[in-house]
């Protein structure tokens, strides 16, 4: 079990050593090695994804990612800025399969935008796909062109999914729900977008291969309505890139903090890159402020998708969960009457709670 640790920049340090020292106290045989992404790259090489880092990545099985960026290389030209070593290591590992749990701990009810009755007890698991969609399909650009008589601009994007691509990210969720609540709600706009209409196809077919799993269909405006609605009516959503960018944004914020929020994203044999949602959040780095309980989340995601260590994962879940219950908070999710305490200090009350 081989393990690229990036720590990156800003809090990306701190919240990472927390995540480690929390994977180094489970006894499994994880090998890790770190090494350089974003900023803190390009710094020390000129690229913001080194070859090191490229082979590191590519020789693990799983990539641990802090986060990266930061006002320090805000003025560098678009090709080595330190985003670009994150697109660049997504697409060279072929990450096409995005997933985005959105749980509420009911220890933080009253930091949902929602009433704390409806969104209580909530976790649904939202899978975009990565790769495809309107945001790659060719042809695309904006162009002057002659329309109804008058020389004007035209700006187009092209939707399109192959097969192979519809598969490959269902087959995901399937799994997913397999291993969860049994249910899948496919999100789609079938009912204006023919692209789309093959996505619902192509889940009708396979759902035959899964008959656990009850296979529900639903049109993306109404699935962003219900998630404000009645987001506990969910289990495992899958969409497509656009609509997943969008509804996983949605739901990530009936949650809370984006302190407490994982992702994971994997290629056709569970590979994966994993990293808290948020950003290298300059305005509290080397403060010991950061909140690294996404990142340790992130880490039992990995330990259950790419390691197939359900019992792990569930034992690191389960300590967050007891250090919420136990009232320890760090600043983003601090209300009267918890316990406020730093990042390492978060992290010795996950220890102690494994
Ligand atoms: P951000 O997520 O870094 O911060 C937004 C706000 O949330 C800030 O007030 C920050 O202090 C707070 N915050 C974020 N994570 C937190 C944590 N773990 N604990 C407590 N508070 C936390 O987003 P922002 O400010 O838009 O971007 C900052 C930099 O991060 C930029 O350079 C941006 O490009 C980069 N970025 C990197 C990402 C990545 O590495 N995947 C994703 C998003 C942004
Ligand atoms: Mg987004």
């Amino acid at each position: 079990m081989k393990i690229c640790v990036l720590p990156g920049d800003g809090i990306g340090p701190e919240i990472m050593a927390q995540a480690v020292r929390v994977l180094d106290a489970l006894d499994l045989k994880l090998e890790m090695e770190e090494a350089l992404l974003g900023g803190c790259a390009v710094d020390a090489t000129g690229n913001p994804y080194p070859e090191a880092t490229r082979k590191l990545a590519r020789a693990a099985d799983a990539v641990l990612l802090g986060a990266v960026g930061g006002p320090k290389w805000d003025a560098l030209p678009r090709e080595q800025r330190p985003e670009r070593g994150l697109l660049g290591i997504r697409k060279d590992l072929n990450l096409f399969a995005n997933l985005r749990p959105a749980i509420l701990y009911p220890e933080l009810a009253n930091a949902s935008s929602l009433k704390p009755e409806i969104v209580a007890g909530l976790d649904i698991l939202i899978v975009r796909e990565l790769t495809g969609d309107i945001y790659f399909g060719q042809p695309r650009g904006i162009e002057t062109r002659e329309v109804e008589g008058t020389p004007q601009r035209v700006g187009w994007n092209t939707m399109i999914y192959a097969e192979y691509e519809i598969r490959r990210i269902l087959k995901v969720a399937f799994e997913a729900a397999q291993k969860r609540g049994k249910k899948l709600c496919s999100v789609d706009k079938m009912n204006v977008l023919e692209c789309t209409q093959l996505w619902r196809d192509i889940a009708d077919e396979m759902a035959n291969d899964y008959p656990e799993v009850e296979l529900s269909h639903m049109l993306v405006d109404n699935a962003a309505m219900q998630l404000v609605r009645a987001p506990k009516q969910f289990d495992v959503m899958v969409t497509g890139n656009m609509f997943g960018d969008i509804l996983s944004d949605e739901a990530s914020m009936l949650t809370g903090s984006i302190g407490m929020l994982p992702s994971a994203s994997l290629d056709a044999d569970n590979k994966g890159l994993y990293e808290p949602s948020h950003g290298s959040a300059p305005d509290i780095a080397g403060k010991n402020l950061a909140n690294p309980l996404a990142t340790i989340l992130s880490a039992a995601m990995m330990l259950r998708y790419t390691f197939n260590q359900e019992a792990a994962a569930q034992r690191v879940e389960n300590a967050v969960k007891k250090v919420l219950a136990q009232g320890y908070r760090t600043g983003d999710i601090f209300e009267p009457g918890t316990n406020k305490v730093g990042t390492r200090e978060m992290g010795d009350a996950v220890l102690a709670a494994l």
